[in-house]
């Protein structure tokens, strides 16, 4: 029943303090002991480490660690294991995530929410880590308003989470697109042609535009900002082969466009040559960089802080160069956008 989560049954957690990692003892444990995880939505590089992390440091500081299987579908099924030290070793470098994930349809419901809350004190989960994206912390948000305490953890290849400047799996995708650019670049020099590559982003542009600065694209086109085909693409790419060029990178977020579309179009207006490439989930998988085992390190021990000082219902977030976190209901009112200087930004190096 609905009641039985209602938001005054949180507990009463406000006057925790910090933990003192080296003289900590069960006795003086903050009152949560039950830590649940689970990762959801699209899996990002990085998301084991950040298990791993949660896992660690909340064993190291007195609460059992709960593993949920396959996100919030996982959750309201009950399959829900405990894990140990030992469960997260070999973890750290592995891509994908352990915990599996899915995007739960029964749990947008709010009779969803209800049995996902409902497990949660079956297994003795106080505390629920979300690894996902926002589509994952509104699941997250329910509920922490029927009474579940939430932290969320940013794991998302798109970087498109308005409350931190950076998430979990970012920096891994956007090298495995760099490098497949790097390798489209010299067949398309070799044979003059144009290489239209079509990477993830349904609804943000951050990994076509960062990894169009970072390949030197002629043309970057994602779903935030309009384009005119005619002055945007077949111009550029015109004005490039006048002045020399010998190949061209045109990078589509998959929001703005497809690759074949484009490509198909570029060779009937310019008379170039153009070749198609989606790279797709390659984006998704992979060993972590240094960048996102790190972050997802620190942004999972910061999580168990914040347990652990009492600050629940909170996003974990990196902003202006630290690990800090936010209320999650403020989190998820934040918007960012990519603007229309931050493109033409990136069209001055073309
Ligand atoms: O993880 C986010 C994302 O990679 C988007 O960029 C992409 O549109 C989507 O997931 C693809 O999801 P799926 O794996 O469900 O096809």
């Amino acid at each position: 029943m609905i009641e039985e989560y209602s938001a005054t049954n949180l507990p009463n957690l406000k006057d925790l303090v910090a933990p003192n990692y080296d003289n900590i003892t069960l006795a003086d444990a903050p009152q949560i002991r039950g830590i649940g995880v689970l990762t959801s939505g699209g899996d990002a590089p990085g998301m084991n480490a950040t298990i791993r992390a949660v896992v660690r440091a909340g064993l190291h500081t007195g609460h059992k660690v709960f593993g949920v299987t396959r996100g919030y579908h996982g959750l309201w099924k009950g399959e829900i294991e405990e894990l140990n030290g030992r469960d997260v070793s070999e973890k750290l470098q592995r891509g994908g995530t352990f915990l599996m994930t899915a995007r739960s349809k029964t749990f947008e419901t709010p009779e969803g929410v209800v049995k996902g809350a409902k497990m949660c004190k079956v297994f003795g989960i106080e505390c629920l880590v979300i690894i996902g994206g926002d589509g994952s912390y509104r699941g997250a948000r329910d509920l922490a308003r029927i009474g579940i305490p939430v932290i969320g953890l940013p794991g998302t290849i798109d970087n498109d989470i308005a409350s931190t400047e950076y998430t979990i799996g970012y920096d891994t995708a956007m090298n495995t697109a760099m490098e497949a650019i790097d390798k489209l670049r010299d067949t398309a020099s070799s044979h003059e042609r144009c290489s239209v590559i079509e990477v993830m982003g349904r609804k943000a542009g951050y990994i076509a535009l960062n990894v169009g600065i970072a390949t030197g694209a002629e043309v970057v086109l994602i779903p935030e900002q309009a384009y005119d085909f005619d002055k945007d693409v077949v111009k550029v790419i015109l004005d490039g082969r006048n002045a020399g060029k010998h190949h061209y990178i045109v990078i589509v977020a998959e929001g703005a466009g497809t690759a074949m579309d484009i490509a198909n179009r570029i060779e009937e207006s310019t008379g170039i040559e153009a070749r198609a490439t989606i790279l797709g989930h390659l984006q998704r998988g992979g060993s972590p960089t240094e960048r996102d085992r790190t972050m997802a390190s620190l942004m999972g021990v910061h999580a168990v802080e914040c347990i652990n000082e009492g600050r629940l219902n909170r996003l974990v977030i990196f902003k202006d160069g630290r690990i800090t976190d936010v209320d999650i209901e403020e989190g998820l009112k934040m918007t960012k956008t990519i603007s229309a200087e931050d493109l033409s930004r990136a069209r001055l190096l073309s």
